[in-house]
């Protein structure tokens, strides 16, 4: 699905980006798990919550979404008037994958005293089913916001809720996905490069389990992460998320040492987000050509997965992300 179908040998791919983009007025959002050259040639890259700000706020005709799935849905529900491009519609989410919309309204309709805080990775579906989104910078501040009596079902990353349920003393009951990504980090291994580096600060995404967070100095979004790596006084430095986000720490911060957590083997690819890498320079450039694929949602599905987006974005408002790392990355003509 949605493998190019044309040889492009012998294009430039960067330069003919830059042109669609122009003529198309679009605008290219990158996250921080996407592979570097499509990070550098996005127009912004952020986490979550910065690129759901970002697919708000733009006056762009067209919207082309290096992410995946859950994002450029979430892009699509709130400028609707856009067009919004993924380049490889297979890129999907273990989170969302995890919780089926049917499964989630049953599990809301067994706890009808509880409101639902879900996570941004789950599909439109179930967003629709829920109270308020929330993104891993967001959470606590939000959290913060609902009152202490009220009952709280969250989903769908139980180790994103288990870090937040601690953190904050709330009883919340958990929906049990996980992120494959964060979940493949090994404690033995991240013990042995500890040991090896024992003056490096260990920074680790909420979506790590409890045995990964519990040897980490700092816990927080990709956004957070990338700010307390270019800030800290340490050289050298463990990072336990998708290690494409390195790629921001080494252009802001070149003299430093910044080192992927391993996984199992001790070889972090396996760390390497699989529907991330699903995106490519080749189809992000097929699909500012062709404006497809494209993401089309339903109205009725639209509007009432918009609501608890848009609680989100009120009740985040305090919350500053530290996006808007990424710039038109070829000179102007
Ligand atoms: P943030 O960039 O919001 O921290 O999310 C991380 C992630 O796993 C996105 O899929
Ligand atoms: Fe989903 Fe994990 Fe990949 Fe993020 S890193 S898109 S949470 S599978």
């Amino acid at each position: 699905m949605n493998a190019p179908t044309i040889s492009l040998k012998g294009l430039d791919l960067r330069a003919e980006i830059d042109r669609l983009r122009r003529e198309r007025n679009a605008v290219i959002l990158g996250h921080y798990y996407q592979a570097p050259e499509i990070q550098d040639i996005s127009d912004f890259v952020g986490d979550s919550l910065d690129l759901s700000r970002k697919a708000q706020a733009t006056d762009a005709d067209v919207i082309a979404f290096c992410g995946v799935r859950f994002m450029a849905e979430t892009a699509k529900i709130l400028s609707p008037d856009k067009i919004v491009v993924l380049p490889d519609m297979d890129a999907g989410c273990s989170l969302e994958d995890s919780c089926p919309p049917d499964q989630f309204r049953a599990f809301r309709e067994a706890h009808p005293d509880h409101i639902a805080l879900t996570y941004i990775n789950s599909s439109a579906e179930v967003k629709a089913l829920s109270d308020i989104i929330v993104t891993s910078s967001s959470a606590e501040t939000i959290l913060a916001q609902i009152p202490r009596e009220q009952k709280i079902i969250f989903g769908p990353d139980k180790h994103l809720g288990g870090w937040l349920a601690r953190k904050t003393g709330r009883d919340m009951l958990l929906w049990p996905g996980v992120c494959i990504v964060h979940e493949a980090f090994s404690e033995t291994e991240l013990l042995k490069l500890k040991a090896q580096h024992p003056l490096a600060p260990v920074l680790a995404h909420p979506e790590c389990p409890a045995h990964i967070l519990d040897h980490a100095d700092e816990i927080g979004s990709t956004s957070a992460i990338l700010s307390y790596a270019l800030t800290s006084p340490s050289e050298t430095i463990i990072v336990a998320t998708e290690p494409h986000i390195i790629h921001q720490m080494e252009k802001a911060a070149p003299h430093k040492n910044f080192i992927g957590a391993p996984g199992a083997d001790g070889n972090c690819n396996c760390n390497m987000c699989p529907y991330m890498a699903l995106n490519t320079m080749e189809k992000l450039y097929l699909s500012l050509r062709d404006l497809e694929p494209r993401i089309e949602m339903d109205e009725a599905l639209r509007v009432a997965a918009r609501k608890p987006l848009e609680r989100m974005l009120d009740m985040a408002a305090a919350t500053v992300g530290k996006g808007d790392v990424g710039r038109p990355i070829l000179a102007e003509a």
